[in-house]
């Protein structure tokens, strides 16, 4: 009720001006950790012997390289995880197919399987002849509304029609299809990070070449007999595949003359992250707002008007929308403060990120480790001075609890079909990213057996079940976005040519500007930036300036090294300045308390 009262007060509040109601109030979220399979001590033969595992149903290690959590079956009893089992005995002991990367079922609700494990595998002892070919990725594991298919990777798992919660789905049932982009070899990189819309139908997903990274939108086509491609096995072809830029689309910053234009509504699927709850938008990492701050935006598949989600300094990244469409929840720094060096002065021009842009997003991880924690959004995202709420935000700090911040969030979130629950999962820090050379000592694991990662579940304590809106009629053809059959090649991109420009602000005041490129190769390597009385809004006003000059490394394009210098004074509606000194702020070393 306490949910329902608010949205009526938020109607009452719509702003005329721009349709967005005020922001929701924090409500309350209990938290619990999910069952996995038993950690057995080693990865030797035999390991999960009956001691660990009685019922001989497999057994996990302490830490694994490929676990990841997904989103719920249609009963919301239900969520579905890859796992890494180990230990198995050899066959033919039963236990034997309890081995490798698995795609299992774990109950949410305390319930149990017939095996009287409240987890179940679903890809475990599946006929040699059902999985001919299986693909190796098997990441962003997902049930699909129909309840009756799984996307596991680059792989569809079906159960012949049966609900893949049900007993009757068992192993000589499942069939495993590799998922194949016969256009995807060569020219456009080797996909990754599928993501499939509410449709069932329709998937999206992205590639790296040299020329970066690019995000697709396709169709799934079972082909079970091919004549052509290189996998002639029963496979999902990937059809009607959209690249996500327009045929000859703006960049969100251009040259004119000698002015730089920014256009915020430049459609820049950087990295797709999948789809609204009705699968009207595309949800995506994209070209950033304001500078080093790095967001989720949202594409409209027909419209392609971009909404920008986030705007919080810090880092978001994963995030899943609830049914309803009224809902989100990302995956973000905010709060760690690792980002708020670079982008805690809000409403400066994202200028300097065509050379920062890797550099600043790579602040999110040290290695493996990601900084992120659960943050639950209403549908317009960031606004004023509402920045969401943190899903974890209860428990007393202490090692182990559900806001240690030792123990980080990965991807992907999930709400549950009703809304009233949020799965997601989290990594605690290992070496190297604490203990050895690093002086952040490594916290012992409080999970059973010693195990580095976990499953929690959020209830979302005041609500309601929601009703689901409508699955969006999602075309094959995206009006805005550029078709992309096989044998197509990527087109030319737009390039901002080496000069001096002046940006002017929306409201007042201008930027010198200054771009050079390294001639060699044809990037850019240095931006200088000289504000005057610089204003978008009329409430923030920029003075003094920034450079940035990037040095790319010769044998890894991903090591970026930056000679930065800021000088910027902020006046209005914030007094604030953004200055660069010798040595790391401290701020910038891992927080141990965050919240
Ligand atoms: C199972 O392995 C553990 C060591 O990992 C050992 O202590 C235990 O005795 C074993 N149990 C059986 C039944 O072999
Ligand atoms: C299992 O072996 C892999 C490498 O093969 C290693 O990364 C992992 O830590 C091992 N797990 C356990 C529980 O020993
Ligand atoms: C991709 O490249 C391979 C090897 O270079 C070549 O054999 C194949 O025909 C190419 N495929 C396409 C679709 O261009
Ligand atoms: C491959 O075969 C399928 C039908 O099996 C057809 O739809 C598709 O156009 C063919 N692709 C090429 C590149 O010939
Ligand atoms: C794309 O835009 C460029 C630059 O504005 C222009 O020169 C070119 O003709 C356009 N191409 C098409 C196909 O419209
Ligand atoms: C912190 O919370 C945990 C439960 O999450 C509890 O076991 C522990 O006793 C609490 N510690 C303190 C110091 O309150
Ligand atoms: C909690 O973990 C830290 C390492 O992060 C460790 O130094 C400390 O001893 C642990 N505290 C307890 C009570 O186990
Ligand atoms: C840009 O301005 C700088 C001085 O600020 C000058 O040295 C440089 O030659 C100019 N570049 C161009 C392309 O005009
Ligand atoms: C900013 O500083 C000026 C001068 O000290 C002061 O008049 C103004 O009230 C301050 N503004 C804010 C928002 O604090």
């Amino acid at each position: 009720m306490h949910w329902l009262f608010q949205a009526v007060v938020s109607t009452a509040t719509l702003s005329l001006a721009t349709g967005v109601p005020a922001p929701p109030k924090s409500e309350s979220i209990d938290i619990f950790e999910l069952p996995l399979p038993p950690v057995a001590p080693t990865n030797d033969t035999g390991a999960c012997n009956t001691s660990i595992n009685p019922r001989h149903t497999g057994c996990i290690g302490r830490t694994s390289d490929f676990f990841q959590a997904g989103d719920f079956a249609p009963d919301g009893n239900h969520v579905v995880a890859t796992v890494e089992f180990i230990g198995a005995p050899l066959a033919p002991h039963a236990a034997s197919i309890f081995t490798g990367q698995q795609l299992i079922l774990i109950k949410t609700n305390g319930a149990r399987f017939s095996t009287g494990d409240p987890w179940k595998c679903l890809s475990c002892g599946v006929p040699s002849q059902n999985s001919r070919s299986l693909d190796d990725a098997r990441d962003y594991p997902h049930i699909a509304r129909n309840g009756q298919q799984a996307l596991w990777g680059h792989n569809i798992l079906y159960c012949g029609g049966i609900t893949l919660v049900s007993e009757r789905c068992t192993p000589d049932k499942v069939h495993i299809y590799p998922i194949y982009w016969p256009a995807g070899a060569n020219s456009s990189g080797s996909p990754r990070e599928m993501r499939m819309h509410p449709d069932d139908k329709h998937i999206g997903w992205s590639a790296f070449t040299s020329g970066g990274e690019n995000s697709y939108y396709g169709r799934l086509q079972f082909n079970e007999s091919p004549t052509n491609g290189t996998l002639r096995v029963p496979r999902y072809d990937l059809v009607g595949v959209n690249l996500l830029a327009k045929p000859n689309g703006t960049a969100p910053i251009m040259a004119q003359g000698s002015e730089l234009k920014i256009d915020d509504q430049a459609i820049g699927v950087g990295e797709l992250r999948g789809f609204s709850g009705a699968g009207d938008e595309i949800l995506y990492i994209g070209p950033t707002h304001e500078a080093n701050n790095i967001d989720v935006f949202a594409v409209h598949i027909i419209t392609g008007v971009v909404r920008r989600l986030t705007s919080h300094p810090e880092y978001a990244d994963p995030i899943a929308f609830s049914r309803d469409n009224q809902w989100f929840v990302t995956m973000d720094t905010r709060g760690s403060n690792r980002q708020m060096w670079m982008a805690g002065m809000r409403h400066i021009p994202p200028l300097v990120d065509l050379v920062t842009v890797t550099a600043a997003s790579s602040t999110r991880n040290n290695g493996a480790r990601r900084f992120f924690q659960p943050i639950l959004i209403d549908r317009y995202g960031d606004r004023g001075d509402y920045f969401g709420q943190h899903v974890n935000y209860a428990g007393n700090g202490t090692n182990g609890s559900v806001n240690d911040p030792n123990w980080n969030g990965k991807a992907d979130p999930a709400f549950s079909p009703d809304g009233t629950h949020i799965v997601y999962w989290q990594s605690l820090v290992i070496p190297p990213a604490c203990g050895e050379s690093n002086p952040l000592p490594c916290p012992i694991s409080t999970a059973q057996g010693g195990r580095t990662y976990r499953v929690m579940l959020a209830r979302l304590a005041t609500r309601k079940p929601i009703s689901p809106v409508p699955v969006f009629d999602a075309p094959d053809t995206i009006p805005w976005a550029t078709q992309f059959p096989p044998g197509a090649s990527l087109p030319s991109t737009y390039s901002l040519p080496p000069g001096n420009y002046t940006l002017r602000g929306k409201h007042s005041g201008f930027a010198k500007t200054r771009i050079a490129k390294d001639p060699l190769l044809n990037i850019i390597k240095m931006v200088s930036v000289e504000y005057t009385d610089f204003s978008d809004d009329g409430e923030h006003y920029l003075h003094g300036h920034e450079a940035v000059t990037l040095t790319l490394s010769a044998s890894d394009p991903w090591l970026n090294h930056l000679d930065w210098y800021s000088d910027i004074l902020q006046t209005g509606a914030t007094n604030a300045s953004k200055k660069t000194g010798l040595g790391l702020p401290s701020h910038n070393k891992c927080p141990r308390k965050y919240f």
